[in-house]
């Protein structure tokens, strides 16, 4: 478990009275939890589990138990951080769904139980919305996109396309049919013999090879959808084949393998995002999520911006993995609305972006 947190200062108040909001995060293999002052985070801690990598992925069973053992320290480190009372707390936000369920319990019974001790509001939150609005986290020098725009969130759990009208109406344009693209990276690397998870690595052997060097087709998913399953089925025969003539074949060719994995999975967002803006005509263009980190993608954009004149938002790595801070800023503009939920609320591993009234879920051609 390794600790990662920082620290700001509030300087904004609302109607001259200060929100604090603890949120808490758990819905896979990182335990999170924040502070918040308005919109302004005082403090991020996440513990991330090491335990997965020697299994070469997630394992539900023991998130839920790590989750278990952190979710105290990590809030009483948040707390402090803080420099916040629990008694000055104004509510309790906390991730509802989507994600492993028994992970997501662990959270979800601690949120409850101290929003229902302290007698203050608890905050149901949506795991990708918060993706979304992590984007209006307010830090010094940082730009907001301006409403509407398009939020593109690629992680090793999610792949979706969001057009974003404001903080709660969000239709969602497309998403994968099958795996998600850090899953992609992931499993990819896992092919070519690389620990978990690979995405970083593939981007690093990436930066020495050639992205053209080996075409992998891309797939035909109709719309705004996306498909990676194809992608690593392909990447999967193609090594095979070229192993049974060269068995170095992989070690010898690495960093252009890993370019042009890298190659296509950026074309793939890139060709999806292209047509989302044709279809919208919004250019704004916000990024979230673990994979937003790769260099490939973000060389991409910033082409895009040049070119096509888009405008890209990207926030601090920090906020773009799983993390509670995210999940505060919904917090926030909840309690403005006075959004609370129900003490008998419970956690949901399946939960729509559209999964509440306000937001709802469009297909499109
Ligand atoms: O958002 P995140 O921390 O956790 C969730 O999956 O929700 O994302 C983790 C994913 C992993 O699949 C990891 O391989 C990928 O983000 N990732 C990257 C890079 N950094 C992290 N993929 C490609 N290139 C990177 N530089
Ligand atoms: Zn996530």
């Amino acid at each position: 478990m390794f600790y990662l947190c920082t620290t700001n200062f509030c300087s904004k108040s609302v109607q001259n009275q200060n929100i604090y909001i603890l949120a808490i995060e758990s819905s896979c293999d990182d335990t999170s939890a924040a502070v918040l002052c308005n919109d302004e985070v005082l403090s991020n801690i996440v513990a991330t589990q090491k335990i997965h990598e020697e299994y070469g992925g997630v394992i539900p069973e023991l998130a839920s138990r790590a989750h278990q053992q952190h979710i105290v320290p990590v809030v009483h480190q948040a707390l402090a951080k803080a420099n916040i009372d629990k008694k000055q707390l104004s509510a309790i936000a906390f991730t509802r769904g989507p994600g492993l369920l028994g992970s997501l319990l662990v959270g979800t019974s601690f949120a409850k139980s101290l929003s229902l001790g302290l007698g203050i509001p608890l905050i149901e939150v949506n795991h990708m919305e918060a993706h979304i609005l992590s984007h209006y986290i307010r830090e010094k020098g940082i730009k907001r996109p301006e409403f509407p725009f398009l939020a593109m969130t690629i992680s090793g759990g999610h792949t979706q396309i969001v057009l974003v009208r404001d903080y709660f109406h969000m239709e969602v344009l497309g998403q994968t049919l099958d795996d998600a693209v850090g899953e992609a990276f992931d499993k990819s690397a896992k092919l070519l013999g690389l620990t978990y998870p690979g995405g970083p690595l593939i981007d690093l052997y990436s930066k020495e090879g050639n992205p053209k060097a080996y075409p992998f087709p891309k797939p035909k998913v109709d719309g705004l959808n996306f498909s990676f399953s194809g992608l690593k089925t392909s990447i999967l025969y193609f090594i095979k084949r070229e192993a049974a003539k060269d068995p170095q074949f992989v070690q010898d060719n690495i960093k252009d393998i890993c370019a042009s994995i890298q190659y296509t999975i950026t074309e793939i967002l890139m060709d999806k995002l292209k047509k989302a803006v044709k279809q919208t005509g919004i250019k704004q263009i916000a990024i979230g999520g673990g994979v937003s980190a790769n260099s490939g993608i973000r060389n991409a954009l910033a082409m895009a911006e040049k070119e096509l004149g888009w405008k890209t938002f990207i926030p601090r790595f920090e906020y773009c993995t799983d993390n509670a801070a995210m999940i505060g800023i919904v917090g926030y503009y909840k309690y403005l609305k006075g959004d609370f939920s129900d003490p008998s609320v419970t956690a949901l591993a399946r939960y729509q972006l559209g999964g509440n009234s306000r937001v709802r879920n469009i297909k499109k051609d």
